[in-house]
């Protein structure tokens, strides 16, 4: 078509590569502070066990890691600094003074372990750090136009598909905006897939 079309209402995604060196000293006191977490977190167990399947998380146990440890803290100093970027990159008109992190938790999936399609509700900014991803293993979006849709025909181009998948790697950093459905489809490996997932909400 030769006349100018107006791309409008994009979604940004950030995935930034590489985030924390996993040659660095950071990302092996987060790998031993994750696995102490793990295994010392009995509450959580007994949570997961009920309401993640197959899968553990301390969300509803320990669910401020900032806190706990300095590893954890000075992943938290790293993420503000990105979440400051990305929130200027939206032109949010908030300081981002305004957002703070609010919640720090741990995933552990092991093989078959699933995430299903989900929100973070009332947060404003939210992300995933990976420590450990044994193989691809994606995390992927769902087009947030996609219950209006109707009868619109479907699409040729992958860049403009209903959904898509990114394939992080330990070190990577993913942020997105807190209203974004994603899922974490079934784990195929034996060795876990280890993410810290974070929400920044409005103070
Ligand atoms: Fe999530």
């Amino acid at each position: 078509m030769a006349s100018a079309s107006t791309i409008c209402f994009a979604t940004q995604i950030i995935h930034k590569k590489k985030f924390i060196s996993t040659r660095s000293k950071l990302f092996h006191q987060l790998l031993v502070d994750a696995e102490q977490v793990f295994h010392s977190d009995a509450a959580g167990q007994r949570w997961s066990k009920k309401s993640y399947f197959q899968g553990y998380t301390s969300y509803g146990s320990l669910d401020q890691l900032h806190r706990m440890t300095d590893s954890f803290f000075s992943l938290s100093k790293k993420l503000n600094v990105m979440v400051t970027q990305y929130v200027k990159l939206l032109g949010f008109e908030i300081k981002s003074s305004q957002l703070y992190l609010s919640r720090m938790w741990l995933n552990v999936m092991p093989k078959f372990c699933y995430h299903p399609w989900h929100i973070h509700p009332l947060s404003v900014i939210s992300g995933t750090f990976y420590l450990q991803i044994p193989g691809p293993t994606p995390i992927r979006f769902e087009d947030p136009r996609l219950p209006l849709f109707m009868n619109r025909p479907p699409i040729r181009t992958p860049l403009d598909s209903n959904y898509i998948s990114l394939f992080p790697r330990p070190g990577d950093l993913i942020l997105f905006e807190s209203w974004l459905r994603h899922e974490v489809p079934a784990h195929q490996f034996e060795t876990p897939r280890i993410s810290v997932s974070f929400n920044f909400d409005w103070a």
